[in-house]
């Protein structure tokens, strides 16, 4: 058994839940008394390929007796190799890539190549967005709780409500940076933003010269449906933030840009581990499985089941179930803990979203045996909520 008292050494600055795992495959984890969990939150988006999916671990081992890591300022085989890969199937107005370890790390960078690529301070975000933790990316992040205990945090944000074309129009001026918006805000309760909306963006962010930032942190990699979420859309962002799923389950952040953002830029900015040749031969693997496996095509079958058997739950429990693709979020009447608490009694693992909503992240390579006994045990759930 693993002791209790090195859990507790984990400085607790979030919740922690009550579970110790020791093993996983695809879908499937184990805890250290040998229970078996059907994970429906994948580390919150991480693990759209699975647990230990083979095609990454294979790279990982390869590249692990090949080169380890050297300084971001070099080349290497692996990175080289992961960046013509991610180009080729990245929207393909990007043509720059800089890589980092998380997606607050993505963000960071996306907000200091739009501030100094144009030469302005403002980023007007969303409400109820969540761009990640650190200084920068929680500036950008709305929740309230999330915000107050740092303050002052960096200057120059503003939040205007998510999927209102009135309210950005009139908060884009010419001091502004950037737009930064999820596709699809995921930590915010699974709200889809409307192609109007994108669009607008566009077009406002091209009126008043300020770049447009899609953050696909959760979204990216197959997740809704598509590779990439705003390719349904067909809204070409000048800057893109990915992390995530991106490389199978090791930490990666990657930010493409436009080429013209990366001549603009007037500034200097790296990461020590970016680039980590581990990582990138992981990111190949995982993107090259992703495409073969169709694995978008997939979460979009899967997924769209799986919201007609919610929305026909006909549960006083749920107040809407909303999504795209393997992304879903039940919103509830009530508060979304003890529903959480009970999938995960009866070996379900999910997540929140806000206070009131169950977020479904599967790993997009979930057997469907396992992801219909999952949205089972969930309508059950709900019923008797
Ligand atoms: C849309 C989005 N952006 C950024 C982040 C921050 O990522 P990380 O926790 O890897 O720093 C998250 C994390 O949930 C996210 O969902």
């Amino acid at each position: 058994m693993i002791a209790s008292e090195a859990r507790a050494a984990e400085f607790a600055c979030s919740p922690k839940r009550d579970l110790t795992f020791v093993r996983g495959s695809l879908a499937t984890l184990w805890d250290e008394a040998g229970k078996e969990y059907i994970d429906c939150g994948a580390s919150v988006g991480v693990g759209n390929l699975g647990h230990c999916n083979p095609a990454v671990a294979e790279a990982i081992a390869a590249q692990a007796h090949q080169l380890i890591h050297v300084g971001p300022s070099f080349g290497t085989a692996a990175k080289a190799g992961f960046v013509e890969k991610l180009l080729s199937v990245a929207p393909p107005n990007l043509k720059r890539v800089f890589l980092s370890n998380s997606g607050s790390e993505s963000v960071e960078a996306a907000i200091k190549f739009a501030r100094a690529s144009t030469g302005r301070p403002k980023i007007v975000a969303a409400m109820r967005g969540f761009h990640g933790r650190t200084m920068g990316a929680l500036s950008a992040t709305w929740r309230r709780e999330f915000r107050e205990p740092f303050e002052p945090l960096v200057p120059g944000f503003v939040h205007v409500p998510f999927n209102d074309i009135d309210a950005l129009d009139k908060a884009v001026d010419f001091d502004t940076a950037a737009v930064l918006l999820e596709a699809v805000q995921g930590e915010g309760g699974v709200h889809v933003a409307t192609r109007e909306y994108l669009e607008a963006a566009r077009a406002i962010c091209d009126q008043r010269d300020a770049a447009l930032i899609i953050d696909e942190v959760q979204t990216g990699m197959g997740r809704t449906g598509r590779l990439f979420a705003i390719e349904r859309w067909g809204v070409d962002p000048d800057i893109l933030t990915l992390a995530k799923s991106l490389a199978g389950g090791v930490p990666i952040g990657a930010t493409l840009t436009t080429e013209a953002v990366e001549k603009a830029f007037q500034g200097s900015h790296t990461s020590t581990f970016g680039g980590n040749s581990l990582a990138c031969a992981a990111g190949t693997a995982a993107i090259e499985y992703t495409v073969r496996e169709k694995l978008p095509e997939r979460a979009e079958r899967l997924g769209n089941e799986a919201i007609e058997t919610l929305r026909g739950l006909d549960s006083r429990a749920v107040r809407e179930v909303r999504g795209l693709g393997l992304m879903i979020g039940i919103e509830l009447r009530g508060k979304a803990g003890p529903v959480l608490q009970a999938l995960q009694d009866e070996g379900i693992l999910a997540v929140g979203g806000g206070s009131s909503v169950i977020r479904l992240l599967p790993p997009l390579v979930i057997p469907e045996e396992q992801w219909f006994q999952a949205i089972d045990a969930i309508g059950r759930a709900l019923h008797h909520g």
